[in-house]
């Protein structure tokens, strides 16, 4: 790959969708892209990069963009964030919103929806109280493959295996041909659309939990700011933004501060 095309790919994906490249990922870069040059009917990688300069075909701008974007998750991802919205996030905010009976739940980096579903079932079977209230669960993502896996709610045995614990399965998952499906009472109770991070998403309301969680860690410093900052102005002064284990707001954005009672990195609007 020459280092014009490597410039282009590495300018049209921090444009697209905030991913900071780097150098050194021509390996990457056409390991992912050759497969789908093909599918699109194009000969090759160089193909795909005249087209994609070009700018003719909208669908094949997604598809790069799509494919490029790291999609790793899994249920109860590091297990202690999921452990502290139990013991202590959850239990805060029941307090403070008792009047109102209404909680807003935004996750705003879904991927395959392993994320939110996890969080729909801890809050289903631990605070039976919610039943009575109003909760509005809006999960986000810029790629329509996910978003439509997150509608779907199928996972292989493979993805159940990797952190749902057997009497979560039991509970709310029925077995089909290709796997596990998320039942219907759960699945329903979420909002999917699309959205990327980069563009105005001040129309989704106020919220009392966003989870943001390993998105940010691929942007640069500026993108990272002005989406925290975005953030900070939809979030209520009481709630809670949950970021990424490997992720800090440090040298970032002074809008938020870390909320010290947890361990994972739950921070408040200041
Ligand atoms: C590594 S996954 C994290 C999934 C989940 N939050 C977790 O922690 O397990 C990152 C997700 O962010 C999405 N993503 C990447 N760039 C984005 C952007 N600009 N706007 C919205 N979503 C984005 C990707 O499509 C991917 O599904």
């Amino acid at each position: 790959m020459n280092s014009q095309d490597y410039d282009f790919l590495s300018q049209f994906l921090m444009d697209s969708s905030g991913l900071a490249l780097g150098s050194g990922k021509e390996y990457l870069l056409e390991a992912r892209l050759t497969p789908l040059a093909q599918s699109f009917g194009l000969s090759d990688f160089e193909e795909l990069v005249a087209e994609l300069r070009a700018g003719r075909d909208v669908r094949l701008s997604s598809a790069v963009t799509e494919t490029m974007t790291t999609n790793e998750t899994s249920f109860f991802r590091d297990k202690t964030p999921f452990e502290e919205i139990k013991t202590q996030l959850v239990p805060s905010l029941l307090r403070a919103r008792s009047d109102t009976k209404t909680i807003r739940i935004w996750c705003a980096a879904a991927s395959t929806g392993q994320e939110l579903y996890s969080l729909l079932m801890l809050l289903d079977d631990s605070f039976p109280e919610l039943m009575n209230w109003k909760v509005e669960v809006v999960g986000t993502d810029i790629a329509q493959t996910m978003l439509d896996r997150c509608n779907e709610a199928v996972y292989s045995q493979f993805e159940v295996q990797r952190g749902l614990p057997m009497p979560m399965l039991v509970k709310y998952f029925e077995q089909v041909t290709d796997g596990w499906r998320v039942k219907d009472s759960l699945r329903n109770r979420i909002q999917w659309k699309q959205l990327n991070l980069l563009d105005e998403f001040g129309h989704l309301g106020t919220f009392d939990f966003i989870l943001c969680r390993n998105v940010l860690i691929y942007f640069e410093v500026q993108h990272k700011r002005d989406v925290l900052d975005r953030m900070s102005q939809i979030l209520r002064p009481d709630g809670y933004l949950l970021l990424g284990a490997a992720e800090s707001i440090v040298g970032v954005t002074d809008e938020f501060s870390r909320f010290r009672d947890c361990r994972s990195a739950v921070y408040t609007p200041r």
